[in-house]
């Protein structure tokens, strides 16, 4: 069972049958999402038909564009929006998955927005984005933040990636390379010779505590990870 938003630090605006929760009534998590329904369609997805049943109720209807909560309430935020733009509207896919509108542009502005808004300052986002119909690139021009660290799993076009909130925003994006050969990117609080660092760590899309290490033992790496710009190359381990 969830809690009630004054307590809870989790919140999924749009958790529609919560297929990616390890606990689908996690305790510290409220579910939200835009309808509340049992549906059965028809299954074409895997090669054979059949009938099939996905269960959607949140613990409260709500819409990602205008969040029924205050300014910096949770501490995670888990957005994971429809990212279909072409679907049969009896498809087992739109069932699932839910199907973005024609001013699908303004309702993500609108949810990274509300989703920040709705953040803990030291709080982080997760974004989940499948690319097959509209490219990462051009859904993450939307948020007002860029994303610092990503999972991609390349064959399916799925990706994972976690924002944090402005103050830490502000200078996430430079990255470093320690004395050790660990990469890491620039947290907010770096002061004179000491930068305050969150080291990357691959297949981990968290950033890990800042440690704090002497600038001058560091060598500055291109930033890749500006409004737009998606690394093209790495792959994560899972
Ligand atoms: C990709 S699915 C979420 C899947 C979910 N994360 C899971 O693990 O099963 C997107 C969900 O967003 C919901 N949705 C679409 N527009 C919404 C809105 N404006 N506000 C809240 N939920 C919305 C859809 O009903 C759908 O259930």
């Amino acid at each position: 069972m969830s809690q009630d938003h004054k307590t809870a630090r989790v919140l999924d605006p749009c958790s529609g049958s919560r297929m990616m929760w390890f606990d689908r009534g996690h305790h510290d998590a409220i579910f939200g999402d835009r309808r509340s329904e049992t549906i059965s369609v028809t299954d074409r997805s895997h090669g054979r038909e059949g009938t099939r049943t996905i269960h959607v109720h949140p613990d409260a209807l709500m819409d990602f564009r205008a969040l029924p909560f205050g300014d910096a309430t949770f501490r995670l935020v888990a957005f994971d929006p429809p990212h279909l733009v072409r679907a049969g509207p009896r498809s087992w896919l739109a069932a699932k998955y839910g199907k973005l509108g024609s001013d699908w542009r303004d309702d993500l502005r609108q949810g990274f927005a509300e989703c920040f808004r709705v953040l803990h300052p030291d709080g982080v986002l997760v974004f989940k984005w499948n690319e097959t119909q509209v490219k990462l690139a051009e859904v993450l021009q939307l948020s007002p933040y860029p994303p610092p660290v990503r999972q991609h799993q390349r064959q399916e076009g799925r990706h994972a990636l976690a924002g944090v909130h402005e103050a830490a925003a502000m200078s996430a994006g430079d990255r470093w390379k320690l004395p050790d050969g660990r990469e890491a990117i620039e947290m907010a609080g770096s002061q004179g010779g000491q930068l305050r660092l969150s080291v990357i760590v691959p297949g981990w899309p968290f950033p890990t505590p800042p440690e704090i290490v002497a600038r001058r033992l560091c060598t500055r790496l291109p930033s890749r990870y500006l409004h737009g710009q998606v690394p093209q190359e790495e792959e994560a381990p899972f």
